[in-house]
């Protein structure tokens, strides 16, 4: 369980809202937009824009951890953030997320990656 008396927490969705076909696109005020994901039952969020391009990765088909993206079909463990497949090298920011009867909470202010063999700058 995480501590969400620290850090920017939002309520994201229900999960109700969420299903293991797509990610569920939540949009943040003042910041990007994140997707949530649903894998064996449990939920992750992730940057919702593809690392290679400008497309939404809730537009694309989830299958196991792996989300396609819709523009080129590179893929992301949406576990992990890790970019699986070209075209996708730079890998996915990933949020803490936390379930409070059946509320998916999502700290936002703490957004982490893990590291690309490619930096983004480089592309
Ligand atoms: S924009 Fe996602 S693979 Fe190209």
């Amino acid at each position: 369980m995480e501590n969400l008396s620290e850090g920017r927490w939002i309520a994201a969705c229900t999960t109700d809202e969420v299903d293991d076909t797509f990610g569920t696109r939540v949009d943040i005020e003042g910041g990007d937009a994140i997707a949530i994901f649903r894998v064996n039952d449990a939920y992750y969020a992730t940057a919702d824009r593809c690392t290679h391009g400008n497309a939404s990765l809730c537009e694309g088909i989830v299958e196991g951890k792996s989300i396609e993206c819709p523009f080129h079909m590179g893929t992301f463990d949406v576990t992990t953030g890790k970019a699986l497949t070209f075209p996708c090298v730079v890998n996915l920011a990933t949020y803490p997320v936390s379930l409070n009867d059946g509320q998916i909470l999502v700290r936002i202010d703490a957004p982490t990656t893990i590291p690309s063999l490619v930096k983004e700058k480089e592309l």
